[in-house]
């Protein structure tokens, strides 16, 4: 079977994680703090502050930058369900706005009408690995005095703008989960360049104690262990190669496949956690591949606004809405061999006479 996510899991991290248990420090502890400095350096930001998984970090960021109730937070409904989860659990109201015509991140140019007395923030995701517009964003969130947030769970080390994902906005949250481009096992980190509001993270992250036992703000228990920052630290020396590998691989698609089905664009930076074309016999080519042992994922089946917990948050997004319809992501991790990929490719060929 050829997959669609295989984390790569080697003698180093194994080893890595064998020392911090031989420690005797498991929990959070210094791992941790040099994951940190390390993600942070190769974010090009100041601060990274690590949590137990994305949703976590993500939660964070919405309450060290005082996001709650009465608050609207602008986002896109074509992307994992935690996006806009994370800014429910603060309290806050997420306000989704459609992507863009050609491509799948949200559309700057539609952003503007959305915003009210009440809008805090512009939390936009670089899906997939393709960083978002983030130019039009900083613009719009600048002229508008708003927050600009990053989901950037999927673009680890996505490139463009003199940038990486998670240094362009106020903050930037990251998750390391196994399908992601580097994991940690469960894990998230938070990006920023502000010092006071990476103090204001940790503290909150760890029971809002700013020293022990002086619970100065409410917080809850967000630390990632020592053992997931050990993998995580050797996961971050791969991650160049890892991401090479997925663009090697996305570039053969597109060559390939431009002619049959609609490629992705490799533009802004793109690191391919997903490769996801579309096509309106999406269904029917699933399934033919999945005879011929090719798993494939549709990433996103629904909008978020659809699904009950999120129905009051009803909007109307029409390119959105015709993406779930026609998304299909190919396998595009640094495991598959060359004859793996060429096996894709000429499935869809045949897929399509
Ligand atoms: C776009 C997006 N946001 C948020 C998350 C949540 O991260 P986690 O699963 O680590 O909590 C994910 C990953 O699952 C994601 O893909």
């Amino acid at each position: 079977m050829i997959q669609i996510a295989s984390p790569q899991i080697g003698k180093e991290e194994r080893e890595a994680v064998d020392r911090v248990l031989r420690s005797g420090i498991i929990a959070q502890g210094p791992e941790v703090a040099k994951f940190e400095k390390e993600f942070a350096k190769l974010c090009g930001v100041k601060y990274a502050v690590a949590a137990c998984n994305g949703t976590t970090a993500g939660h964070l960021v919405m309450l060290a930058s005082g996001i709650g109730p009465g608050d609207e937070v602008i986002t896109t409904p074509f992307t994992f369900f935690a996006t806009a989860s994370v800014v429910i659990m603060a309290g806050a109201k997420p306000v989704f706005v459609d992507v863009e015509e050609d491509g799948f991140c949200l559309d700057p140019s539609k952003v503007e009408a959305a915003i009210t007395d009440n809008t805090k923030a512009i939390h936009p995701v670089h899906l997939y690995g393709e960083l978002a517009d983030m130019p039009s964003f900083l613009e719009i969130a600048e002229r508008n005095n708003l927050l600009l947030i990053e989901d950037s769970a999927q673009a680890h080390c996505a490139n463009s703008w003199d940038g990486n994902a998670g240094s362009f906005g106020n903050a930037g949250w990251f998750s390391f989960y196994p399908t992601k481009n580097m994991t940690t096992s469960e894990g998230g980190i938070i990006t920023t360049n502000d010092e006071d509001f990476a103090n204001k993270c940790k503290i909150i992250r760890a029971h809002g104690m700013s020293a022990q036992y002086q619970h100065t703000e409410f917080g809850y228990n967000y630390r990632m262990t020592d053992i997931s920052a050990a993998i995580g630290r050797e996961q971050l020396k791969k991650l160049p190669n890892f991401n090479a590998r997925r663009r090697e691989i996305a570039e053969r698609y597109n060559s390939e496949l431009s002619d049959l089905v609609i490629t992705p664009k490799n533009r802004r930076g793109h690191v391919f956690h997903q490769y996801t074309i579309r096509s309106d016999k999406r269904d029917e080519l699933r399934e033919f591949l999945l005879k011929r042992k090719i798993n494939t994922g549709i990433y996103y089946p629904s909008l978020l606004y659809t699904y009950p917990s999120m129905k009051e948050h009803q909007s109307s997004c029409p390119n959105a809405e015709i993406l779930v319809k026609e998304v299909l992501s190919l396998p595009v991790h640094p495991a598959l061999s060359d004859s793996d990929v060429f096996e894709v490719i000429s499935s869809i060929k045949s897929f399509f006479g």
